[in-house]
């Protein structure tokens, strides 16, 4: 079984502290935890930190709003943040904030070695300025009207509505998103960590098994077109970090953020008396993992390692990427109530649900992982309740009424047991390596055997005959002891039911303890393990979330057409000017970089179109492959960041999430014409 003990640090992305946490979140902190809670288990010292990324304009402006300190409003999340991910059992050894003293320590560390070195340029930038607010914009606190399409309302960077990227000197009527004032443009001087040169440095070390392969495969595109220098300062006022030797400066969030790892576990350090130099030191043997969704990871692979490798700090072991979040299929959306804030999920229902579900479901890749609520409740009942505690329950009422609670001194069921515990070197390689759906699946095939061997034995009948008294027993003793091998297999997964299970079986489980067997001891009377999952609870917690978003956002709900106006009249030679097509969708897919946009591949009957839309809020792309729907077919190309974009599909909607892709009835085919 386990090797030589490891020296693991492990760590999860950092929640901005200016909201709460949802269940996107949760998905990578249950994804982490297993990890963690699994290499304890092994015997390895494994270390999990984390903290709040409690820097940046975002928190700075939402503390003014609310009239407190951007102190305040970061001691409050911070507060909320650690209820919440107790409340879904996250282990954490330490739980800090980019805002502490050890950050700022490491942060100046850092930025003096990259200077001293040479990596740091300084020039002269232009951007846009509030004069009323006196601070520089960036581009999504600039709003205006969409040069393409005249849609109102669009952010400096993208069209939400036709999906057009451009700069926000290019909006009609920009203004300040915070204080409605006309932009003005101004110039600053900036500091840039040169990134490229690190080229040589990070072509070599992506592809050192660091990374997932569909990740150095992307960002293998990005290497060979050129690494840009990256703007790491800002301009006063800002929350964060002053540049030392600077006036004014501060380290953009983004610098001081995954510094904020180190300061977490320097903090750690010092309340345990564990060297910190041991794990990163250049030279050092400990390993380091960073989980992370997979939208920043240009930040943990790209930047994180050059600025580590060239202040004299090792670099990590890997980055482990994962998907996002879709509930039902869809985005998490605040007005379908599937954006559920962590709160709320506890609020009625059990965390060791969702964290089985999740387990269920994940892999090492970074595909989207979907939390169907049916389905939810469905596997979990299945699984957890229908199968791992039912073989407890069908057993534990006989040894407790008939033996006193006694197991037999001898294995009824050794093929089967050994079965089990084979299994376990499988079950391990696979949580090792984030294949967890994979051990949760080799679990549940163990579960159906051991429902099986009491189901043929059917001990119930057994203890209704003469003389059968020691077989019952036996077959009891053989039922608890598979069960109690599946909840150390399960135990990193649902700690709570193992330690329920543990004060029953008066035992403690590890995985090595795993390879023998309980015999001659005697287990406690035995204590329902686990509820099953209610559908009534999960259509009040959505409730839950449909009321906190209409509490949050008290808007008098207007038509669509006080939202959107009618357009001016247009002759109906203007509007034959429009080829509009039916065409399927083959192929949709998320595009690196873009927050909104998806990219769509189009068949146009005996043509295929490559097209970005703005509708990733509103769709997971793969319900979308195969549906039919309807583009403008010879609107002219237009050259995007991603790539060019060959016509454009229609959708009802005001933007966001709230948008409705037209769908042709059934018998359209692509090509035809729309009238
Ligand atoms: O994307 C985010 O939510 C960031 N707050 C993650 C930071 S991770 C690390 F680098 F600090
Ligand atoms: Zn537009």
């Amino acid at each position: 079984m386990s090797d030589t003990p490891r020296q693991i640090l492990v760590t999860s992305a950092l929640p901005y502290a200016n909201g709460s946490l949802h269940l996107g979140h949760l998905l990578e902190q249950i994804q982490t935890d297993i990890w963690t809670r699994f290499q304890r288990m092994r015997g390895h010292q494994c270390i999990y930190v984390c903290a709040d990324d409690a820097h940046g304009t975002a928190i700075m402006l939402k503390a003014e709003q609310m009239g407190i300190t951007p102190e305040a409003l970061i001691d409050d999340v911070n507060r909320e943040h650690r209820e919440d991910t107790a409340g879904f059992l996250i282990n954490f050894d330490n739980y800090y904030s980019t805002h502490s003293p050890e950050n700022k320590q490491y942060s100046e560390l850092i930025y003096n070695r990259l200077k001293a070195a040479g990596h740091i340029a300084e020039r002269t930038i232009t951007q846009a300025y509030d004069p009323v607010k006196e601070l520089f914009l960036a581009d999504r606190f600039i709003k205006g009207t969409c040069p393409k399409c005249k849609a109102e309302d669009q952010y400096g960077d993208n069209c939400e509505v036709c999906g057009a990227t451009y700069t926000p000197a290019e909006l009609i009527n920009p203004r300040s998103a915070i204080s409605g004032a006309t932009p003005v443009n101004k110039d600053s001087v900036h500091f840039f960590f040169k990134l490229s040169d690190f080229d040589a440095f990070l072509k070599d070390w992506t592809r050192s098994g660091t990374l997932q392969d569909e990740v150095a495969n992307k960002l293998s595109e990005w290497l060979d077109s050129g690494l840009q220098e990256w703007d790491i300062s800002r301009d006063a006022p800002y929350f964060g970090f002053e540049i030392p030797g600077e006036k004014d400066k501060f380290f953009y969030v983004w610098l001081d953020a995954p510094i904020g790892y180190m300061a977490s576990f320097k903090q750690y350090c010092d309340r345990e008396g564990i060297e910190f130099d041991a794990f990163w030191n250049k030279d050092s043997k400990a390993e380091l993992y960073h989980f992370i969704g997979k939208d920043i990871i240009s930040f943990h692979a790209l930047f994180w390692p050059a600025m580590l490798s060239a202040s004299q700090f090792r670099t990590p072991t890997a980055v482990n990427a994962h998907g996002f979040l879709t509930v039902n299929g869809k985005k998490m959306s605040k007005s379908r109530g599937t954006f559920i804030k962590a709160r709320t999920y506890l609020d009625h229902l059990s965390p060791e649900y969702l964290r089985y579900y999740f387990a269920a479901k994940l892999t090492s890749t970074v595909d989207d992982l979907d939390l169907n609520l049916e389905d939810f409740v469905q596997r979990v009942n299945s699984d957890l309740v229908g199968k791992v505690v039912n073989i407890a329950s069908r057993c534990a009422g006989f040894l407790t009424k008939k033996f006193d609670g006694k197991l037999a001194d001898t294995d009824a069921a050794p093929e089967l047991t050994r079965e089990f515990m084979e299994a376990g070197e499988r079950i391990a390689t696979a949580y090792e390596k984030r294949e967890y759906s994979r051990a949760m699946r080799d679990i549940m095939a163990l579960a159906d055997k051991a429902n099986q061997y009491i189901a043929d034995k059917a001990p119930w009948v057994l203890a209704k005959e003469e003389g059968k008294e020691a077989e019952v027993q036996q077959v009891c003793t053989a039922g608890i002891n598979l069960f109690r091998i599946l909840v150390t297999y399960l135990k990193p997964v649902v700690p709570e039911l193992a330690e329920k299970a543990e004060a029953f079986l008066q035992d403690s489980l590890t995985w090595a303890s795993s390879q023998s067997l309980l015999l001659g001891t005697s287990v406690a009377p035995f204590q329902a393990l686990m509820s099953r999952v209610e559908m009534d609870k999960v259509n009040a917690m959505i409730d839950a979330s449909k009321e906190e978003q209409a509490a949050a956002a008290p808007v008098v709900p207007k038509g669509p057409l006080d939202e959107t106006p009618l357009l001016p009249e247009i002759e109906i030679g203007d509007f034959s000017k429009l080829d509009l097509r039916v065409a399927r969708i083959l192929k949709a897919d998320h595009v690196e970089g873009a927050d909104k946009l998806l990219q769509l591949t189009l068949d146009l009957g005996g043509e295929t179109r490559n097209v970005f839309s703005g509708i990733k809020a509103a769709y997971d792309p793969k319900t979308l492959e195969g549906r039919l729907t309807v583009m403008v077919a010879n609107l002219k190309p237009r050259k995007m960041k991603f790539g060019m974009s060959e016509g454009m599909v229609l959708s009802a909607g005001t933007g966001g999430s709230d948008l409705w892709l037209l769908e042709p009835d059934e018998g359209a085919e692509p090509g035809m014409p729309v009238r």
